[in-house]
């Protein structure tokens, strides 16, 4: 209790009074993850707004011997960013810094608390665009994002933030301000790749403090189609035919058991007939007549029955809703269970269509939402009926996947939830190389010391 106090009189003297929160009212939000699966204490909530302050922070967390559990828009899924151990929290939402858009290089840099959207809005006026997207939109951070290297639904177009992270500025666990490429050289072949290796860190090597992150051009049109099938195969074959439309940035499955929850959600039927088996909603972007390009290639599907297609913003938000909706509707039923996996190309229609009857084996009586990025491979299987700490569904589901050889987090990361499952999918080897990058980046284990590895 001492060594506390003493910390934070340091962190006191280092932030002022105003950003060291521990009034339990205030610091309530931040020991619940958005799931409501997971639930920690903490004494304080820390509130850095400059990397030097982050810095300060590391140190005096070293040299008083106190755990920290990074924390951006509090949107992570596996429980990664939850004090439940009595960690002190940082909030890195005040690193809002956000630099002017570098046209010429097609690069921004922005503070690890800035909100995706946020990027979203600031490199619109220079007709570029951030590649990856998210439900969490208006809430997750771009630090939290390279931390679990977030993937979205334009990964299969763009791929995840690890492709779009250009340089990193984050401060160690030894306390050290690591500056790694954040002049945004676009080859740089001088050894290890730190912010590589920083992304899908989830906050165990150190504090993300800055991003440089690489931009593309802004689409001039954008279209997007819902797309009924007769069967999960069928839509899962289209699928992989999209992949190979240029045109085409997000190709995300749902099948009519989530369907029926969000129609009862929404309060509205599916806007297809017959009602299918399985929808693709497939999003066209580009420049041109990208309505006619998408048109054209989801007429040439096989077993397309029905689509409802949009080319202006809110038609298109309308489609969106009925796979966005999914979230929120499975969380209006209770505390969701999610296994965010992936599978191999030729295995993906088989576990989406046996997912439903192994989760009624394990925990008969629950309701389950199977959906996701079909595009790369990456479904979400949402379970609502077991208790919050009963994990035997996710272990079921991980499982079986790991025997058809997928993997057990395609997007989410590790967190809490997974670590018992990390040996498994990644072996011995790999385990012991992650644990030695650990201590020697993170020497004392006051980064988020739960978390990742088991
Ligand atoms: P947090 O939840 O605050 O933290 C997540 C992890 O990163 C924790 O381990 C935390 O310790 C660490 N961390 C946070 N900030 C930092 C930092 N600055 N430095 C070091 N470590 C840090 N994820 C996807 O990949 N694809 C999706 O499609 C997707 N959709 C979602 C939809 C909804 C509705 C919700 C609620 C979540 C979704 N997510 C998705 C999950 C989540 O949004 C992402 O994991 C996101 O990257 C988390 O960002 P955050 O700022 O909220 O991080
Ligand atoms: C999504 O793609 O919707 C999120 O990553 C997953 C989820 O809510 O399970
Ligand atoms: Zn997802």
């Amino acid at each position: 209790v001492s060594s506390v106090r003493t910390f934070h009189e340091d962190v006191r003297s280092a932030l002022g009074g105003r950003h060291v929160v521990t009034d339990q009212d205030l610091t309530a939000s931040h020991c619940i993850d958005w799931t409501r699966r997971w639930h920690g204490s903490t004494p304080a909530v820390l509130r850095p707004g400059s990397t030097d302050e982050v810095a300060e922070v590391v140190s005096a967390a070293r040299r008083h011997h106190v755990a920290l559990v990074p924390q951006g828009g509090n949107t992570g899924l596996v429980g990664g960013a939850t004090p439940l151990a009595g960690e002190v929290v940082v909030d890195l939402r005040r690193l809002d810094r956000l630099d002017p858009v570098d046209a010429a290089a097609r690069q921004v840099t922005v503070g690890a608390g800035v909100p995706l959207a946020t990027v979203h809005a600031h490199v619109a006026p220079a007709s570029l665009a951030f590649a990856v997207d998210l439900g969490a939109r208006e809430q997750a951070t771009v630090g939290g994002m390279v931390a679990t290297n977030a993937g979205g639904i334009h990964v299969v177009r763009n791929g995840p933030m690890r492709v779009q992270l250009v340089g990193v500025e984050a401060v160690l666990g030894t306390g050290q301000v690591l500056v790694a490429n954040m002049a945004g050289l676009e080859k740089d072949n001088t050894g290890y790749d730190l912010p590589a290796l920083l992304c899908g860190s989830e906050g165990t090597l150190g504090i993300i403090t800055a991003a440089r992150l690489r931009l593309v051009a802004r689409p001039e049109m954008v279209a997007a189609a819902l797309v009924g099938f007769d069967s999960v195969d069928d839509a899962v074959w289209a699928a992989s035919t999209l992949r190979g439309e240029p045109a085409v940035v997000a190709i995300e499955l749902m099948t009519a058991d989530g369907l029926a929850v969000v129609a009862d959600f929404l309060q509205q039927s599916v806007p297809l007939l017959p009602v299918p088996a399985a929808v693709l909603l497939v999003e066209a972007a580009g420049r041109g007549d990208v309505t006619a390009a998408l048109g054209d290639a989801v007429a040439a599907l096989p077993g397309a029955l029905d689509a409802a297609v949009s080319d202006d913003a809110a038609g298109r938000e309308r489609l969106w809703r009925w796979r966005e909706g999914h979230h929120e509707a499975a969380a209006a039923l209770g505390v969701v269970h999610k296994a965010d996996v992936t599978l191999p190309t030729g295995a993906l229609a088989r576990f989406v269509m046996a997912a439903p009857a192994l989760v009624e084996r394990v925990a008969p009586g629950s309701t389950t939402l199977v959906y996701g990025h079909a595009g790369d491979g990456n479904v979400h299987v949402n379970v609502v009926g077991p208790k919050p700490d009963d994990d035997s569904v996710v272990d079921a589901v991980l499982a079986a996947v790991l025997e058809r050889g997928g993997s057990v987090s395609a997007e989410h990361g590790i967190g809490v939830a997974k670590r018992a499952w990390l040996v498994r999918q990644r072996g011995e080897v790999a385990v012991t190389a992650m644990r030695g990058i650990k201590s020697a980046l993170d020497p004392d284990n006051i980064c988020n010391p739960g978390v990742l590895l088991p």
